[in-house]
C-alpha cells in the first residue's frame, strides 16, 4: 500500500497550458488510493473543464470562494483543514506571485493561506517568464516560508521556446508527494544501495550478465530518500530513471561495483546489496571482437571479488542487508550466506517462482535473521517490499541499540 493511500490531497489547478496534465496526475493519485479534491481557478477552466477533472477524481470540483452549494458555511476553511497535503500543478507565475504576496482573492489562494498541511508548488510557464527575476524572487520567498517547490523540467515548451519551464513529469510530482507524506524516520542515515546486473565482458562486444532489471534496488533507493535518508545508488545498467535526489554511480562490471561500494563504505551507515553481481568473469578479456573461425571455444572464468563479504568484514557498526536469489534450498542458502557474510538481515527470494525475482514488478521474499528465524512475506509490489525492508532495518537497529 502506498503512503498516499487513504490520504486527502487537494489538487490546485491554475490557468497554464499544462493544466491538461492535471488529468494524468489525478489518475495516478486515485490509482494509489488517494481521495483527490480538485480546486480550479477561473482561468484554469479555459484550458480544461471541471467536468473532466470531476469525472477523473470522483469528487465535485471546487471553483468559487462564495459558493452556497458547499455544505459547510466557510468552504475554504473546511477544505484547508481537511487536506493531508495540497499540491498545485501547474502553478502559474500569476498564482505564485499572489501567494508570495499573501493575496487571497480566489478559492485556491484562500485555501493555501489557511491550510496547515504541506503545500507543493509545481511551476510551469514560458522559459523567460520562469527566469524573470520577479518570479524567481517569489519562488525563493515561498521556499523560505516552507513551501515545497518542484523545479520545472527543461525541454521544448508549448509556446515554441526551448528551456526550463515544463511541468515536471507526473511520476516526479507523485514521488514528491510520497516523499512529503512519508515519515522521516531515516533522517541522518546514509544508505548505500546496489542495484541491477553487472556485465563481464568476454570481448569488446559480448558480455556475461543476468536478467536483473534493477527494480528492487531502485525501489529501495527511493524508499530511503522518501524517509529522509541520504542515498548513494551504485547501479549496473538498467532501463530505469534514477530516483530523484540519489547520488547515482553507474558501473559496468562486478569489479567496478566492488570499487564503488568500497569507496562509499566508510560514508554509509546502512548497506543494502540488491544488485545481481556476476560471480565469475572471463580470465582474460579479448580486445576487439572474437572471430568465429573455430568450431568450439573454451572460456576460462575466474571468481569476482565477493562484495558483500568484504562489506561484512569491514562492518564497523553499520547495518548490512544482503539479497539471496536462489532456485533451490532457498532458506538454507540464505542462512548460510548471512553467517558467512556477517550480515544483519538477508532477503531470500526464489527467482524460479512466478511473480518473483528478475524483471517482475512484484516479489515474494523471506526475511532471514541472525538468530536463524525466518519470516515469509506475501507476494507484493517491489515498492511495498522496499518499505517493509526499511521498517525491519529500523526495528533491528532499535533492538540492537537496546542490547
Ligand atoms: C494560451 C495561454 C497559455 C498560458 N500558459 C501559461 C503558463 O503555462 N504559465 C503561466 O504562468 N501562465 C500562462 N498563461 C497566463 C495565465 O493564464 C495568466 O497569467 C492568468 O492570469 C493566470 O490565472 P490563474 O493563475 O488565476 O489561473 C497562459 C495564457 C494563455 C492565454
Amino acid at each position: 500500500m502506498s503512503v498516499i493511500s487513504g490520504k486527502k490531497i487537494i489538487l490546485g489547478v491554475t490557468g497554464g497550458i499544462a493544466a491538461y496534465k492535471s488529468c494524468e496526475l489525478i489518475r495516478s493519485l486515485v490509482k494509489e488510493g488517494a481521495s483527490v479534491q480538485v480546486i480550479m481557478t477561473q482561468n484554469a477552466m479555459e484550458f480544461v473543464t471541471p467536468l473532466t477533472l470531476q469525472t477523473l477524481s470522483g469528487n465535485r470540483v471546487a471553483t468559487k470562494t462564495f459558493d452556497l452549494g458547499w455544505e459547510s458555511e466557510i468552504g475554504h476553511i473546511s477544505l484547508a483543514d481537511s487536506a493531508d497535503l495540497v499540491v498545485v500543478a501547474p502553478a502559474t507565475a500569476s498564482f505564485i506571485g499572489k501567494i508570495a504576496s499573501g493575496i487571497a482573492d480566489t478559492l485556491l489562494t484562500n485555501v493555501i493561506l489557511a491550510t496547515l498541511s504541506p503545500v507543493i508548488l509545481c511551476p510551469a510557464m514560458n522559459v523567460n517568464m520562469y527566469k524573470n527575476q520577479i518570479v524567481q524572487e517569489n519562488l525563493e520567498r515561498l521556499g523560505n516560508r516552507g513551501f515545497i517547490i518542484v523545479e520545472p523540467s527543461e525541454g521544448s515548451l508549448a509556446c515554441g521556446w526551448e528551456g526550463k519551464g515544463r511541468l515536471p513529469e507526473i511520476p516526479d510530482i507523485v514521488h514528491e508527494i510520497e516523499k512529503t507524506l512519508s515519515p522521516k524516520d531515516y533522517r541522518g542515515e546514509r544508505v548505500l544501495v546496489t542495484a541491477g546486473a553487472t556485465r563481464e565482458f568476454i570481448d569488446s562486444v559480448r558480455f556475461i550478465s543476468n536478467p536483473s532489471s534493477g527494480k528492487m534496488g531502485y525501489s529501495l533507493a527511493k524508499e530511503g530518500l522518501m524517509r529522509g535518508a541520504e542515498v548513494v545508488l551504485v547501479t549496473g545498467k538498467t532501463n530505469l530513471a534514477p530516483p530523484c535526489g540519489a547520488k547515482v554511480i553507474d558501473v559496468v562490471s562486478a569489479g567496478d561495483m566492488y570499487e564503488s561500494v568500497m569507496e562509499y563504505l566508510d560514508w554509509s551507515t546502512i548497506v543494502i546489496k540488491a544488485a545481481a553481481v556476476g560471480d565469475y568473469t572471463p580470465s582474460e578479456k579479448i580486445n576487439g571482437k572474437i572471430k568465429k573461425d573455430e568450431n568450439s571455444r573454451i572460456l576460462n572464468l575466474k571468481r569476482t571479488k565477493d562484495i558483500l563479504k568484504a562489506v561484512g568484514e569491514k562492518k564497523n557498526g553499520r547495518m548490512v542487508v544482503g539479497f539471496a536469489a536462489e532456485t533451490d534450498d532457498l532458506i538454507e542458502h540464505a542462512k548460510d550466506k548471512l553467517k558467512r557474510k556477517n550480515a544483519d538481515l538477508f532477503i531470500a527470494n526464489d527467482v524460479s517462482l512466478p511473480g518473483a525475482g528478475f524483471e517482475t514488478e512484484t516479489n515474494i521474499v523471506h526475511f532471514v535473521y541472525r538468530d536463524g528465524k525466518t519470516e515469509e512475506l506475501p507476494r507484493a509490489a517491489k515498492s511495498e517490499i522496499a518499505r517493509k525492508i526499511f521498517d525491519k532495518i529500523l526495528e533491528l537497529k532499535t533492538s540492537s541499540a537496546r542490547l
